[in-house]
């Protein structure tokens, strides 16, 4: 039978058919291509909104990324001695020049933060160096975090640099001697039979709080003479973690909580729009005045709990200053020297920020916000965090080149300034460390 005389093929070359065929075998692989460019885009799409609710934000910037972009392109330096240096070089010879003021001492008492929970796993060590201090942060594999001198007494290893947790203990990575977290004592040493009775590190009183791990800290070593609590929604899991911010900032620890006094500050640096960015330089321009960040705010010392100061912020993000998109009202909670709780109350529901500050260096902060929100206001909160973020590096430029003046002109409106420098002397002690300028000069 001859193959080209079916019915089939006849039929189709009849009728003038395969040039139809190929049309709709075209057209198949042209959906079957859209669909597939579809559902690429739709996964992306759920990728990209899954990234925004699900993973928490992580916005980090070092010394040299906030505040000094101006040294690549008119410091003031003069052209030869930016010759052939980095950014880093350049931020190191401002630090050196800066005037930096009669600073009141460079390590208030109180809680410090050394490590977010999630740095430290059960059974591991972690060194952080801060306060001037080297620690030793360990977590027994029971949960419990204990926090030790990091250099042995034996023959000053760095026990948090290749220790090992051993029950309740660290162990030295040196000869092996063992120190119990709870005390600090010498429990086990592997090649003698007695354990000397004054065998012992320094113990630091800690505390985890809200997902973080603090030091209690005093020049004077006086133990705690207050505690810090924690947020029950965080506790209980209601609200959830949704990142974080850190940074660090070339200032004294005291410049950070003074800015929540200097009400008038806010509308200084904190009104232009968030469209403008964080670089002072550029901030006012007309370009971006469209909207504008109204503010109100009053800065008050807690009547009834001595280490603690409260303000009271109304915020409102206008277009033409007329038309409000976001308004907030936060409730500031200053606890001690070094730790915050701001409550923003929206429309939407509560955010919660954690802020601390540790001082790294005489005049070098870490600073770090974590936000908390009902899962519902995970987007949301993403958002009020990235603001947050601009809007604190505006600070940053500030503090990172500001003198500190301690006698300063201050008109009536700046009242709550002076009273603030009044509260926050309350974590000095007389043998608080003072300020060396040898010391600072080292390199960062
Ligand atoms: S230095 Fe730590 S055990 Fe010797
Ligand atoms: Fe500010």
């Amino acid at each position: 039978m001859d193959m080209n005389s079916s019915w089939g093929i006849d039929h189709i070359l009849d009728l003038d058919l395969l040039p139809c065929v190929a049309d709709i075998t075209n057209m198949l692989v042209t959906v079957h291509a859209f669909t597939w460019l579809q559902t690429l885009l739709v996964m992306t799409l759920l990728a990209l909104i899954s990234y925004c609710i699900f993973l928490p934000m992580n916005y980090v910037r070092d010394l040299s990324d906030v505040g000094y972009d101006h040294l690549l392109e008119d410091s003031g330096l003069g052209l030869a001695r930016r010759k052939g240096r980095n950014k880093s070089e350049l931020v190191r010879e401002v630090r050196r020049l800066r005037k930096v003021g009669k600073l009141p001492p460079v390590y208030p008492n109180g809680w410090f933060s050394l490590l977010d929970s999630t740095d430290l796993a059960p059974g591991n060590v972690k060194h952080v160096a801060a306060l001037g201090e080297n620690f030793a942060v360990f977590r027994t594999l029971a949960g419990v975090v204990h926090i030790l001198d990091a250099y042995c007494p034996h023959l000053g290893a760095n026990m948090a640099v290749g220790g090992a947790v051993r029950g309740d203990c660290l162990e030295c990575p040196f000869h092996l001697w063992r120190f119990k977290g709870e005390d600090g004592m010498c429990s086990a040493i592997p090649y003698s039979d007695k354990v000397p009775d004054f065998a012992r590190v320094k113990k630091w009183p800690s505390c985890e709080e809200n997902n973080i791990i603090f030091v209690w800290y005093h020049a004077e070593e006086e133990k705690p003479s207050w505690r810090l609590t924690s947020i029950p929604q965080i506790q209980t899991g209601q609200w959830r973690y949704g990142g974080r911010n850190e940074f660090i900032v070339n200032s004294h620890i005291q410049d950070i909580p003074e800015n929540a006094a200097d009400v008038a500050h806010l509308n200084g640096v904190h009104s232009p729009s968030l469209l403008a960015g964080s670089d002072l330089r550029y901030t006012r321009r007309l370009l971006y005045s469209f909207a504008r960040h109204i503010w109100s705010a009053k800065w008050q010392p807690n009547p009834d709990v001595r280490h603690q100061s409260t303000m009271h912020m109304h915020h409102e993000f206008r277009l033409f200053n007329k038309i409000p998109i976001i308004v907030l009202d936060g409730h500031i909670k200053q606890i001690g020297p070094a730790y915050v709780e701001l409550y923003l109350s929206t429309s939407f529901g509560t955010l919660t920020l954690l802020q601390t500050v540790t001082p790294v260096e005489p005049l070098l902060q870490r600073v770090v916000h974590r936000i908390y929100c009902h899962p519902f206001l995970s987007l949301f909160a993403r958002f009020i965090l990235y603001g947050e973020s601009i809007m604190i590096e505006r600070d940053i430029m500030i503090w990172n080149h500001k003198t500190y003046i301690e006698k300063p002109l201050l008109v009536k409106e700046d009242q709550s300034i002076r009273r603030h420098r009044h509260w926050f002397s309350q974590f000095y002690s007389e043998n608080s460390p003072q300020f060396s300028f040898q010391q600072e000069n080292t390199d960062w």
